[in-house]
């Protein structure tokens, strides 16, 4: 199987000449940290579904999910992984993806872009521990992934989604869980537990009322004509582009959590490049960073316990608002979320009073541009959103617990619209040009940073320190013809103990990706990776590919495997047309 192996900066490479080069198929990845489940012990796989998804509008895969038996006691588990593979022949877009548990979205991806012929193949295996009291009960599992196949696009993609079950032991102990988990969504018979916004989501909810924490995870991710949302021009501006040049309402996006209308906490998007994402050349095979596992974000509920303890229902709302006035968007931004909540023994009600609450509704914001009457110029959005709560509680076996919660975050979105004096006749005029014959460059430069903590009587129980930084350079003939060049430069940079009941994290990812001639001129994608935890795990990678094919790929840590299969070249002239997605092209079906 493996004809070749070289010491390469010290980690050993093997050249893979099995069945891999005689099917000649892609194979894809992200550059992820490898599970740190426990190798060690005992372990059960099963298969949770296996399903091909053609025209799948409206037929998510809907199984009957059963608790393993023999994997020592239900629930009681080192942890779970899933391991989600998938195949397609055809050319296709990249689609949205969503599993659903007990209600409950557990992991929302999406598929790289299948290019015609020889097809594609990708593997992703992801730790969902956290989600142990969903996998210790039976219920629905869907898997949603809506597809269309029509001329150009008949990839179909042939999915199987494996869960291994780690069986704990005095060496492994059982994967720390909360009591309850309720879900922020809603599923139905042909759906997974997403929701669309706008509209706002509202949901009521009756929590334990011997609640004494609460943990919430959201779910966010921009679709349709918002799935280059940061590219997104305000609407004081929007008429002075040359039309169709993008959509309105700005590029500043924050997902809200309220309770009973008051705000709970915020998030700031990580930016996720889907695999067609302007040139899908880009992204072959590796991946952007989040497309097959996009990334969730994490708030603490528990100061709002004095008022959900209750045993009434309460509303908890989630939307997505911008920098205009109305705080609107264009809409199909999809989300959901989980709130994980630990109860006290004694089962007797928790008290308390939300004792400091500053929390405005909607971020600061300051939008300034300056766009010529050749429709050429910059504009900028700028944000910031700090948020201040505190509470004390009584637990029912009456321990008084003081939460201080707060976030501080800050945006910033410049948007160049350029003329390019090389590819055209100057100065370029896209509003007024007869023949249209020049070249238009629109870059977008973006940062979101925060720090969010809470305590719990001085202890840190959820912290986050964050940056997402975001480039793209992109020039290209105008009208929307061909693209030119593009230049991604992006980095997610995260600090985070999401909850007591994950291990918290640093990962530093920076992913160049470049594209000259419309993808023809050997596009590249450099991705340099680092995973360190609190458990003491590290790994580093540094996997580069030219002409969507690896070059190089140097792994370390005490994560690294100790060999690297190194993926079989793709056969060039198989890559048959490729259905890209850029801002403002109205011509495209949507995401998902
Ligand atoms: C994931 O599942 C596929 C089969 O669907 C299997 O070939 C592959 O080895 C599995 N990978 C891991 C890491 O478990
Ligand atoms: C893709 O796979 C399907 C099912 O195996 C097969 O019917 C079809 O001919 C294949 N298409 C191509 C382009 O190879
Ligand atoms: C799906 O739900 C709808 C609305 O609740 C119902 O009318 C329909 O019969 C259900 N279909 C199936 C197959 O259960
Ligand atoms: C929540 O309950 C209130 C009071 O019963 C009701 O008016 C409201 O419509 C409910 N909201 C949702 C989203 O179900
Ligand atoms: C928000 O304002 C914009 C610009 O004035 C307008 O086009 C849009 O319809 C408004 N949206 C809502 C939800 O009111
Ligand atoms: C909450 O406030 C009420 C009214 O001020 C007070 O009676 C009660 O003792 C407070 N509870 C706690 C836990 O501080
Ligand atoms: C926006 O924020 C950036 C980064 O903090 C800053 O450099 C810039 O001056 C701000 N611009 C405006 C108009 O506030
Ligand atoms: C034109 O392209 C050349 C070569 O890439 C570069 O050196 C030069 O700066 C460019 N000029 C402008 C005006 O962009
Ligand atoms: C566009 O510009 C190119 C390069 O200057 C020129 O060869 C071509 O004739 C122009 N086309 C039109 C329609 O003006
Ligand atoms: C991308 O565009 C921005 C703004 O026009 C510019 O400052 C930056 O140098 C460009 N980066 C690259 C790699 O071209
Ligand atoms: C990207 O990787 C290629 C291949 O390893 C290398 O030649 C090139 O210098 C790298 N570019 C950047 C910007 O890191």
């Amino acid at each position: 199987m493996f004809s070749a192996s070289r010491v390469f900066s010290g980690v050993l490479l093997l050249t893979s000449i099995g069945v891999l080069v005689q099917a000649a198929v892609q194979v894809d990845f992200q550059v992820v940290q490898p599970l740190t489940l426990p190798a060690g012990s005992k372990q059960c796989t099963v298969e949770i579904l296996s399903h091909t998804f053609g025209n799948s509008y409206g037929h998510p895969e809907i199984v009957q999910y059963s608790p393993p038996t023999n994997c020592g006691a239900v629930g009681s588990w080192a942890g779970i992984s899933l391991n989600f593979t998938v195949t397609s022949n055809g050319t296709q877009y990249d689609r949205l993806g969503t599993f659903t548990l007990q209600d409950v979205e557990i992991w929302r991806t999406s598929t790289p872009e299948p290019v015609s012929g020889d097809g594609i193949i990708w593997t992703y295996v992801k730790d969902v521990s956290r989600y142990t009291p969903l996998f210790a009960e039976p219920g629905n599992f869907i898997l949603e992934l809506d597809n269309v196949v029509e001329t150009g696009l008949e990839g179909q993609y042939a999915t199987t989604l494996h869960a291994t079950f780690y069986t704990s032991s005095d060496q492994y102990p059982a994967a720390t869980q909360s009591n309850v988990i309720i879900p922020l969504g809603n599923p139905a018979n042909n759906t997974g537990a997403q929701e669309s916004v706008p509209p706002i989501f509202s949901l009521n909810v009756t929590v334990p009322e011997n609640a004494v924490q609460i943990y919430a995870e959201l779910q966010a991710s921009g679709n349709s004509d918002e799935e280059f949302w940061y590219y997104n021009a305000a609407n004081e501006y929007l008429n002075d582009l040359p039309s169709g040049t993008t959509y309105g309402d700005g590029p500043f996006r924050e997902v809200r959590l309220l309770v009973d209308g008051q705000l709970a906490g915020v998030a700031f998007p990580y930016p996720v490049l889907f695999t067609g994402a302007i040139l899908p050349e880009a992204w072959m095979p590796i991946t952007s960073y989040g497309a097959l596992d996009l990334p969730t974000y994490f708030l603490d509920l528990t100061p709002f316990i004095p008022v959900l303890t209750d045993g009434s229902s309460h509303t908890i709302s989630i939307d997505v608002s911008s920098a205009e006035s109305n705080h609107s968007i264009n809409g199909n931004w999809f989300v959901s979320g989980n709130l994980q909540v630990v109860t006290d023994p004694s089962g007797k009600p928790t008290t308390g009073n939300i004792t400091v609450n500053n929390s405005p509704l909607y971020a600061t914001t300051h939008t300034v541009g300056n766009i010529n009457a050749n429709g050429l110029g910059t504009i900028t959005v700028n944000a910031t959103h700090d948020l201040h709560i505190e509470s004390t509680i009584v637990s029912g076996s009456g321990e008084t617990t003081n939460v201080v919660w707060s976030q501080s975050l800050q945006y910033s979105n410049t948007q160049y619209y350029l003329s390019d004096a090389n590819v055209s006749a100057s100065p370029c005029n896209p509003i007024s040009s007869a023949s249209l014959n020049c070249s238009f460059v629109q870059n977008v430069v973006q940062t979101a940073t925060g720090t969010i903590t809470s305590t719990h009587n001085g202890a840190t129980v959820l912290s986050d320190t964050f940056s997402y930084p975001f480039a793209i350079n992109l020039t290209n003939e105008f009208p929307l013809k061909s693209l030119d060049d593009v230049v991604f430069d992006h980095s997610y940079e995260r600090t985070v103990i999401p909850s007591p009941l994950i291990t918290g994290s640093t990962i530093h990812n920076r992913q160049v990706a470049v594209c000259k001639g419309g993808g023809s001129a050997s596009p590249y994608n450099n991705n340099t990776f680092s995973y360190t935890d609190l458990a003491g795990n590290t790994y580093q990678r540094q996997v580069n590919a030219v002409n969507r094919v690896v070059v190089s790929d140097h792994q370390s840590g005490s994560l690294a495997p100790t060999s690297i299969v190194q993926h079989a070249p793709v056969i060039q002239s198989t890559i048959g047309p490729l259905p890209a997605r850029f801002p403002g092209d109205r011509r495209i079906v949507h995401q998902s």
